[in-house]
């Protein structure tokens, strides 16, 4: 295999980690909290915690410096409006995954020492709310790699 498809490779088992992990770690929250079980939510948020640092942590670092790797060898234009578009959407991902990692952590903590149920209600609502554009965001992602719309078309006209 040469090093362009290992790249490649590389970039869409670490997005399907990206993804997968990040459906998977919401709807177990989810149940956790639908199930109005204390415990079941502890062992939920530590585990989600987890999972954030060893599976999401890692897999937006290594999309990111395969994402410009294989943008660099194509030569596509850092002007073009497909690569604005996947630089910011990505950063729309960004900027809603470091807020959902801290409340989760709040969460977790809040959990563990057994109270607060007005202040965790808040945070499940405001996780969910960074929830939905993250998820919106990604799926964005997906057509634009597929697809590559505005490749070719020049945010500078
Ligand atoms: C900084 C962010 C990113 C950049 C610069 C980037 C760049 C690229 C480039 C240039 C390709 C084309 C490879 C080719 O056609 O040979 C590609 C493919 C792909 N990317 Fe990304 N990417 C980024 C983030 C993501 C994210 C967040 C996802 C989804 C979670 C993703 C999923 C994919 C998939 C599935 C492909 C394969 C598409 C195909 O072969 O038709 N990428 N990426």
């Amino acid at each position: 295999m040469d090093s362009y498809s290992l790249i490649k490779l590389i970039h869409i088992i670490s997005a399907s980690i990206l993804f997968g992990t990040g459906i998977g770690t919401a709807f177990f929250m989810l149940r956790a909290h639908l199930s109005g079980n204390p415990e079941a939510m502890a062992v939920t948020t530590r585990n989600v915690v987890l999972a954030d640092w060893i599976f999401i942590t890692p897999a937006v670092v290594i999309q990111a410096t395969t994402g410009l790797w294989l943008t660099f060898q194509l030569s596509i234009p850092l002007g073009s409006v497909w690569f604005i578009a996947v630089v910011s959407l990505f950063a729309v991902m960004g900027i809603c995954w470091i807020p959902v990692v801290q409340i989760q952590i709040r969460i977790r903590n809040i959990i563990a020492n057994g109270g607060g149920m007005a202040d965790y209600q808040k945070l499940m609502q405001t996780w969910v709310a960074l929830g939905v554009p993250a998820f919106i965001s990604i799926l964005i992602l997906y057509v634009l790699m597929v697809t590559k719309i505005g490749v070719g078309t020049s945010v500078f006209g």
